[in-house]
């Protein structure tokens, strides 16, 4: 039974990761539904249940902010305050336009770069609140793709 849910969650995540919105659409949950013999509300509940997992569309790029003290203490909170203002979003939030969707994550195992962040597991070290900026403005300016 524990692998079946970590055949289930390890799946999940795969489909989420190949979205380009970074979610798992209800045709994919009725898919894996079928595959499984589990019933869809059954999904539901554990994509509900694992913060990394999402059934609503998130962003293209998935903005994943390190708060862990290391990171903390090398300035992670005037970081997100930038994210924060020059897209206009808080966490567990998109841009309207869900170019950008912005969340918390603990380490990455890259503390000595500390502070860090994640775009669509591309790793940003050493940020400080003009450095994510300009980072972000490569990305919107279509830079990145
Ligand atoms: S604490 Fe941020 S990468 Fe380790």
């Amino acid at each position: 039974m524990k692998e079946e849910k970590f055949f289930l969650i390890e799946e999940l995540l795969k489909i989420q990761e190949e979205n380009e919105l970074h979610y798992i659409p209800e045709d994919k949950i009725l898919e894996i539904a079928k595959k499984t013999g589990r019933s869809p509300a059954d999904i539901h509940s554990v994509i509900s249940f694992y913060p990394r997992l999402s059934d609503k569309p998130r962003g293209k790029y998935l903005i994943r902010v390190c708060e862990n003290l290391p990171c903390h203490l090398e300035g992670a909170q005037e970081v997100v305050d930038a994210i924060k203002d020059f897209l206009g979003i808080d966490f567990g939030q998109s841009t309207p336009d869900k170019k950008f969707y912005l969340e918390r994550t603990s380490c990455l195992g890259l503390c000595t770069a500390a502070p860090v962040i994640l775009i669509n597991n591309v790793p940003y070290g050493n940020l400080t609140p003009e450095k994510v900026v300009e980072v972000l403005k490569e990305y919107m300016g279509g830079d990145n793709d």
